[in-house]
């Protein structure tokens, strides 16, 4: 039996933005309707959002709701619709985020929470079109690397500077990419070598191992050897830092270097999948992430997503198609209520249910997002 959490209508809770229709049916359980999907898990994703009057999903989730807003847009680009029902989302954050913690411009202590805000701005930029985004993201990759000069190289993951970790530089790889990517090829060039020295030192330092596979961090006290698990998201912002290169220089080399890379992540079995090729973290089997290791699956689809965009491969679209269908057929409890359908997803995509939260709703955005995108 759900417990009164799982209950669908017990998370029908109104959103203070009430942006858009939330009632809508989906016509039946498809794991193939993948833009049925999407719209169905994100109206529940909404039904999250504001209900602390932040700007943000659920209570105090500060990056993650950067990395909704990249998923919301994200739909929204391939869904255009989802613009004029939500499109008061990116506005009402951007204007009211930043109040929560004080975090004028959404920088903050930590340099990977402001490489998801940065990201997050550049995906709103690229659906609105709206420069202040864009010198969002500016403003935001300008407080990053201030972050430049440890000891290993790279980027500090922290302000307080105690640790080197791929996560805070695999964000700040893509964001300078990206950013050089959108603005005129006068301006690019500074963002771009940036982008260029960070991705030849994310190659060189040791975080990638003789297996393709990303280390967590390196080692400042210890000759910046690699450390820490293989975490999903770090073997995907690599891939998209890559896509995003590549959209700055025509350069190929960047694209066929993270192939190698998504190549051993997506396989059957690698660290990050289990073995019918569903992608996992290690505490993704027992159902007892926190709410921030259920956040991670999002950003590998997120990267994967956009260099099979860049650079099609069979094996990458048929590891993306499987993942979302997985989740619809093994991972969601839906409800059909008088209100419309409820699409709540779980934390492990091999399933079964167990449990929901913004965080594996949108997370599994992400994964459904990607389907569309490989396959319309
Ligand atoms: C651009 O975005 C800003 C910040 O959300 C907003 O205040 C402004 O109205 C937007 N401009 C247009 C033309 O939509
Ligand atoms: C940074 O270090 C200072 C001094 O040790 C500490 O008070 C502060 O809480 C740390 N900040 C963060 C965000 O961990
Ligand atoms: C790969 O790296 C590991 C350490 O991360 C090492 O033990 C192993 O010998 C290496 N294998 C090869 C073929 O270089
Ligand atoms: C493409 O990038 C690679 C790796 O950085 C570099 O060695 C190569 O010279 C670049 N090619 C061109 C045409 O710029
Ligand atoms: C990635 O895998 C595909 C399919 O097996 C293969 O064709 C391609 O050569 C691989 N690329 C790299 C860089 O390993
Ligand atoms: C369901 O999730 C809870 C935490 O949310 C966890 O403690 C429990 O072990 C999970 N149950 C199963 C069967 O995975």
């Amino acid at each position: 039996m759900p417990t009164f959490k799982q209950l669908g209508l017990a998370l029908l809770g109104p959103s203070i933005v009430s942006a858009g229709p939330l009632n809508r049916n989906i016509a039946k359980r498809d794991g193939s309707d993948y833009k049925d999907n999407a719209v169905c898990t994100a109206d529940q994703l909404m039904r999250n959002y504001q209900v602390h009057d932040t700007g943000l999903w659920g209570k105090d989730l500060w990056w993650q709701s950067g990395n909704f807003m990249s998923a919301l847009a994200t739909l929204t680009s391939l869904n255009s619709d989802y613009l004029s029902e939500h499109g008061d989302v990116f506005v009402n954050t951007y204007d009211t985020a930043t109040g929560y913690g004080n975090y004028v411009n959404f920088l903050d202590a930590f340099y990977d929470d402001e490489g998801w805000w940065g990201n997050a701005w550049l995906d709103v930029y690229d659906v609105t079109q709206n420069q202040t985004y864009l010198d969002a993201a500016i403003t935001i990759y300008n407080d990053i690397i201030g972050g430049l000069g440890t000891p290993c190289g790279g980027i500090w993951w922290d302000k307080n500077q105690s640790y080197v970790a791929a996560i805070s530089n695999g964000l700040y790889i893509e964001l300078a990419a990206g950013i050089a990517a959108r603005v005129g090829s006068d301006q690019a060039s500074d963002y771009l070598s940036h982008a260029v020295d960070g991705w030849n030192w994310f190659f060189s330092v040791g975080l990638v191992g003789n297996d393709s596979m990303v280390s967590d961090g390196v080692d400042k006290g210890n000759n910046c050897a690699p450390v820490g698990a293989k975490f999903t998201y770090n073997q995907g912002v690599i891939l998209g830092a890559a896509a995003e290169l590549y959209k700055a220089t025509n350069n190929q080399t960047y694209l066929e270097q993270a192939a190698a890379l998504a190549n051993a992540s997506s396989a059957a079995g690698s660290s990050v999948t289990d073995s019918n090729g569903i992608l996992h973290d290690g505490c993704d089997e027992s159902d007892n992430c926190d709410e921030t290791a259920e956040m991670f699956k999002g950003p590998y689809m997120r990267g994967l997503r956009k260099l099979q965009l860049a650079y099609p491969h069979d094996n990458w679209k048929n590891f993306i198609i499987t993942n979302a269908q997985s989740i619809w057929n093994n991972d969601l409890y839906f409800e059909q209520t008088d209100s419309g359908s409820v699409c709540n997803v779980g934390e492990d995509w091999a399933g079964p249910y167990n449990s929901t939260n913004e965080v594996t709703q949108g997370a599994a955005l992400d994964a459904l997002n990607a389907a569309l995108a490989v396959t319309q």
